[in-house]
């Protein structure tokens, strides 16, 4: 059965055709990253339009790679959550679709989606299943018992991750998205030269960014011989390169260990057979060096293009929704813009 996946819910454009929920056949993202830099984040009714200018090509060249229509079961496409405009834009043009070729459409949810690329090729994760989940709008941990029967067991109780990593590559003065910024700048710094604080949560798997963010700011301000009056976007010009290059060292370095001490104590007590991380900062090469040097089981991790957001995974996730669920009809297609994952967004027969 051959999937074809649509994603539109943030700042990437996106549409592939995966085959059996395991073989990818076509892959096309349009990334608008390089717009949003502008503004330093990404903009709602911008990214809205980017996608309305490029969703019908996106889509075309998918299908085309694949061998066509024809060769096309079922469409899933993102339904949730995310920005309203973009998901608009993307499940208007999927059920318009559905409806003129004739093909069952399955919604598909976002974050359950991120998993999925752990799925594609290679040897699929093995049940029950502890996912990592962490992206510029989510931290998470799920246990997935099977498709589509999943418990939410921790999650940020402000930013998520990807998020800090945004406001604190701000802060220093290096370009959208931060993520990367800092884990480039990182390489060169000392991880361990500042100590910042690690979150207290009541629950044991939730977490918190916002005072490390906070941590982060007043580390600088301090270095700068700045008070909280200085405006926060003028401090970057007065740190050296060695200095920015400690401070996102520093920062990554306790984000990352916060993750993976929720997820080795989440093993201890689940005993999964398989760990896998999803989302955006999934790609994150010093999250991957925490793990796999924590972890008393081997970890494989997906291809850092299928971490950020992509179609394949929502294909993907597509399979196992239309393998195991009634389509919907696409004249009925309700949008959730900030449904979290405390609810299966769809159920095994
Ligand atoms: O999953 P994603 O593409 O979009 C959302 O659904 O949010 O994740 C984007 C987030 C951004 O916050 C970005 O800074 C972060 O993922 N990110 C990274 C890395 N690459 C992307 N964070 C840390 N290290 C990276 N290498
Ligand atoms: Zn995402």
């Amino acid at each position: 059965m051959k999937i074809l996946g649509i994603e539109s819910s943030c700042d990437e454009t996106a549409a592939a055709v995966v085959e059996n929920g395991r073989h990818l056949i076509s892959n096309v993202v349009n990334s608008q990253i390089d717009i949003h830099s502008a503004f330093g984040g990404v903009v709602p009714e911008v990214a809205a339009r980017s996608h309305l200018e490029v969703i019908l090509p996106v889509i075309d060249k998918a299908v085309q790679d694949a061998g066509g229509w024809n060769e096309i079961d079922a469409i899933a496409c993102t339904t949730m959550p995310g920005l309203i405009g973009s998901l608009l834009i993307g499940s208007l043009t999927a059920r318009t679709l559905a409806l003129l070729k004739n093909k069952p459409f399955y919604p598909i949810h976002h974050v359950e989606a991120h998993v999925y690329a752990n799925f594609l090729d290679g040897d699929a994760p093995r049940f029950p299943l502890l996912a990592l989940i962490v992206s510029g709008g989510h931290s998470q941990i799920v246990l997935f018992r099977d498709h589509g029967d999943y418990e939410l067991i921790g999650q940020t109780a402000d930013d998520a991750v990807g998020e800090a990593f945004d406001k604190v590559a701000k802060i220093l003065g290096l370009p959208y998205p931060g993520g990367p910024s800092i884990a480039k700048a990182a390489e060169h710094g000392d991880p361990l030269k500042y100590s910042f604080p690690k979150a207290k949560m009541a629950g044991k798997y939730d977490f918190s960014f916002s005072g490390l963010k906070t941590a982060v700011l007043r580390a600088v301000q301090s270095e700068c011989g700045k008070d909280h009056t200085y405006p926060s976007n003028a401090l970057s010009a007065l740190l050296t390169p060695a200095q920015c290059n400690d401070f996102a060292a520093s920062f990554q370095h306790v984000a990352v260990e916060t993750l993976v001490d929720k997820v080795i104590a989440a093993f201890d007590e689940f005993a999964p057979k398989s760990v896998v991380i999803a989302g955006g900062v999934a790609a994150n090469q010093e999250l991957r060096r925490q793990l796999a040097a924590r972890l008393p089981i081997k970890i494989t991790f997906p291809d850092p293009q299928f971490c950020t957001d992509n179609a394949a995974m929502v294909a993907t996730l597509g399979y196992y929704v239309a393998t195991g669920s009634e389509p919907t009809d696409p004249r009925d297609v309700e949008l959730f813009p900030s449904i979290s994952m405390t609810k299966t967004a769809w159920k095994l027969n």
